[in-house]
């Protein structure tokens, strides 16, 4: 019956995680996959999210389903977190909220329900480069993606021609794929005067925004700056999608928590699509894992975790961007040929280097510094111990 099926190259970033771990050498180091590390190299348990683990059992956890659209007060908590207090109030009954197996699953139901909820299909634009997994989730729901040049290599700097050329030109209805922030791979997002005038495109044009939003207060430590993007578009007035997940900012990673809001005209159309996400949900994985939202709602309900929690993304956004700096200065004094002021003007999780292939594969073959083919770099894979080592190599490898 799988006669047809062909074989498929396992997903690029998952498979260099596997490598990395198979090298024996000692002093190898892991820039690829984005998932914060500590100043020693290892994975974080923030110390929030130890307190609400702890909370929650001594209050006795049990392992009952979660209702379909998911955990109430988790949903009600994340989508206010996005929307700030103010917008929150005056729109919450327009709008419909699912929690989702973290920011993928979000993507996934965001997708089914353009699918089933809209007149015609739409066209799905997305920026190029992006996060790999944006094209895979849309084009395998039959969408027909539109990708457009985000990042002018050349100048290192957004390509904003382009960008905006591409909303002018984009067929009402369509729906564009926006970072709220910390832009996966690039790390170049839109100014809050750029974030403006993207808005303006896309209310003039009548195209639908539909945010990932993997990084909110990660990025730069503050919720309020990293969520001024959805807050501006909702404030708009115009129908938003935002995909939620706490992976990267609660360090849930294997937790799968995430959730897809859409804020939505009125509150009969909100009703509706709630209803729908709630169908669409039930066919797909009936209740979303109940842990991970217990643990953010947890934490997002008492006011003491809540200001631990803020203190966990100043450590966390802190320690990344003290470690690009040092990258940095590092490559200069290794005498690293080529500019590399690009790397203090990006922001969040990644590194966005500019060094061609064969570089990327020498730096493993020869030095085992493991970074996705286009040579972005997961920064919290540098600490102390291995920052110099990571600019030496990647001057040795550009000078030899
Ligand atoms: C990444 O971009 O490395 C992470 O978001 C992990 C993933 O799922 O790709």
């Amino acid at each position: 019956i799988f006669d047809a099926a062909t074989y498929i190259l396992p997903d690029a970033i998952f498979a260099l995680t596997e490598e990395y771990h198979k090298d024996r050498y000692p002093k190898k180091v892991n820039l690829g996959q984005g998932t914060y590390r500590d100043a020693f190299g290892n994975p974080w348990v923030l110390p929030s999210v130890q307190t609400g683990r702890e909370k929650l059992a001594s209050q006795g956890l049990n392992h009952e389903y979660l209702p379909i659209l998911g955990h109430e007060k988790f949903r009600l908590e994340a989508t206010k977190l996005a929307l700030g207090d103010q917008l929150f109030a005056s729109l919450r009954d327009q709008v419909a909220v699912c929690q989702s197996v973290s920011g993928t699953g979000a993507l996934h139901l965001a997708g089914l329900l353009l699918r089933r909820g809209c007149k015609e299909r739409p066209t799905v634009i997305i920026p190029t480069p992006t996060w790999s997994n944006h094209r895979q989730v849309f084009s395998s729901l039959g969408f027909d993606c539109h990708p457009f040049s985000y990042y002018d290599e050349a100048k290192k700097r957004i390509d904003w021609e382009c960008y905006l050329d591409t909303l002018k030109r984009a067929r009402s209805g369509s729906v564009v794929i926006l970072h709220a922030c910390a832009h996966n791979p690039t790390g170049f997002d839109p100014t809050r005067e750029k974030w403006i005038e993207i808005g303006c495109v896309v209310k003039n044009r009548g195209l639908f925004p539909l945010f990932d939003a993997a990084y909110l207060g990660f990025n730069s430590g503050s919720i309020d700056d990293d969520a001024f993007s959805i807050r501006h578009f909702t404030a708009l007035g115009i129908e938003v999608g935002v995909c939620l997940s706490f992976a990267k900012n609660m360090g849930l990673y294997g937790e799968r928590v995430g959730c897809l809001f859409i804020v939505s005209q009125n509150v009969a159309i909100a009703r509706n699509v709630q209803s729908v996400l709630e169908m669409l949900q039930r066919s797909e994985i009936s209740n979303p894992p109940a842990y991970g939202s217990k643990i953010v709602a947890t934490i997002l309900e008492d006011e003491a975790l809540r200001r631990m929690w803020y203190e966990d993304l100043r450590t966390m956004s802190l320690r990344i961007k003290s470690m690009r700096q040092a990258l940095y200065e590092h490559l200069i004094q290794a005498g690293a040929p080529g500019l590399w002021e690009h790397l203090i003007q990006q922001t969040g999780m990644f590194g966005f280097l500019g060094l061609p292939l064969e570089t990327v594969n020498r730096l493993k073959e020869r030095h085992h510094i493991y970074m996705a083919s286009n040579s972005r770099i997961s920064i919290a894979g540098l600490n102390p111990n291995n920052v110099q080592y990571v600019a030496e190599s990647i001057a040795k490898c550009l000078k030899s």
